[in-house]
């Protein structure tokens, strides 16, 4: 059987940078709270009116298909992950498609909060190892700045937005997408949430003066469940690979909060040099945080590398990929 390789990787993030300057003059906050509790420097706004996340995912999706040199209908499906989609439907994937002129494929959304990319990448893969489909294309996309209170001090440091695809081929040389685990734990709704908006709570005044349609987070709470849920899966998935810490050559995880991030290192024994980390250009974008890592670091791995992919978020869901690099 084929593995699903990654043949290929793009990212965009918009132009307007909202920096931590910026946000002291916003909200009671200052540089010194926001680097030392996330890493956060600065994030990426999306500005202008009528532009959702399909704007980003289209420019990342682009951008691979000119750098790979493949045409639009040479691409077989296209999943894109984001739990900002520009509408409830049609889907965001579908927007993709057609802004950059994909036509007549199989497209849909995942939502699966910041695993969404992790949740996507292992259903994408699914097509190419059981032969289906040669060329797949995985978005993660996220324009969290829509879904963000820029009143609320506690949230609206951690959020960026951005985009990030990778092409998944078939391969034969033992390289690609080797194994991954997905797990979600519903029980953990009501710390991180976007309460209205959906059918239990359809947008009304009511929903609006309550701010239910911003992310709500308990910070602490959710917290504790990330460092715990990201090292565990970290560790199960190297254990079950029979991988050591020194096996790993980076480990590419969720950029949610630079302290997670390094109580998942130190759990899995891979030291800081070894960890993909743009958490302080980006901060969280969601869906896109693990492809944007893939792109800024491209130039740095090589084939046969071991690549450990870990993310939690929302649901709560979390989990894990172990890729062999494939060029
Ligand atoms: N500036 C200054 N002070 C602040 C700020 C701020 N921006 N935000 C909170 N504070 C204050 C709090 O009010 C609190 O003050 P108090 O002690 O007087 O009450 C104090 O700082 C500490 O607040 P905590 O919330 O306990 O801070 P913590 O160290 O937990 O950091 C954070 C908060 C960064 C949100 C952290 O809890 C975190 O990273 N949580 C997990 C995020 C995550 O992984 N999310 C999952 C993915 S997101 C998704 O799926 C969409």
């Amino acid at each position: 059987m084929s593995k699903a390789a990654i043949t290929g990787i793009h990212g965009y993030v918009p132009d307007y940078i909202l920096t931590n300057a910026e946000l002291e003059r916003m909200v009671d906050t200052n540089d010194e709270w926001i680097t030392s509790r996330t890493g956060i420097k600065e994030r990426h706004i999306l500005k202008g009116e009528g532009m959702g996340s399909s704007h980003m995912g289209s420019k990342a999706v682009a951008g691979l298909l000119e750098k790979m040199n493949i045409k639009p209908e040479q691409v077989d499906l296209l999943i894109c992950a984001t739990t900002t989609p520009d509408y409830v439907f049609p889907c965001t994937a579908n927007l993709i498609c057609d802004m950059v002129g994909i036509r007549n494929i199989g497209s849909f959304d995942i939502q699966a909060a910041c695993s969404g990319f992790l949740y996507a990448l292992t259903i994408g893969t699914q097509f190419i190892e059981t032969g289906k489909y040669r060329k797949v294309i995985v978005v993660g996309a996220d324009k969290m700045s829509a879904i963000t209170d820029y009143t609320d001090r506690t949230t609206c440091v951690l959020f960026g937005d951005g985009a990030g695809a990778v092409m998944l081929e078939p391969n034969d040389e033992g390289v690609g997408v080797l194994d991954s685990i997905i797990k979600s734990d519903g029980s953990g709704q009501n710390h991180l949430l976007q309460k209205a908006g959906g059918s239990r709570y359809p947008p009304s005044h009511e929903t609006v003066e309550k701010r239910w349609h911003y992310v709500y987070q308990d910070g602490p709470s959710v917290f504790k469940f990330a460092v715990k849920n990201m090292a565990d899966v970290s560790a199960e998935i190297m254990e079950r690979n029979h991988l050591s810490g020194s096996d790993v050559a980076w480990l590419v995880p969720h950029q949610a909060n630079k302290r997670i991030i390094d109580a998942t290192a130190h759990r899995m024994g891979i030291e800081s040099d070894r960890v993909m980390l743009n958490i302080h250009k980006y901060g969280n974008t969601t869906a896109a945080t693990i492809p944007l890592c893939l792109f800024d670091y491209e130039s740095q791995l090589k084939k046969g590398d071991n690549l450990i992919m870990a993310a939690f978020g929302g649901g709560f869901t979390w989990g894990a990929a172990y890729i062999k690099w494939a060029y």
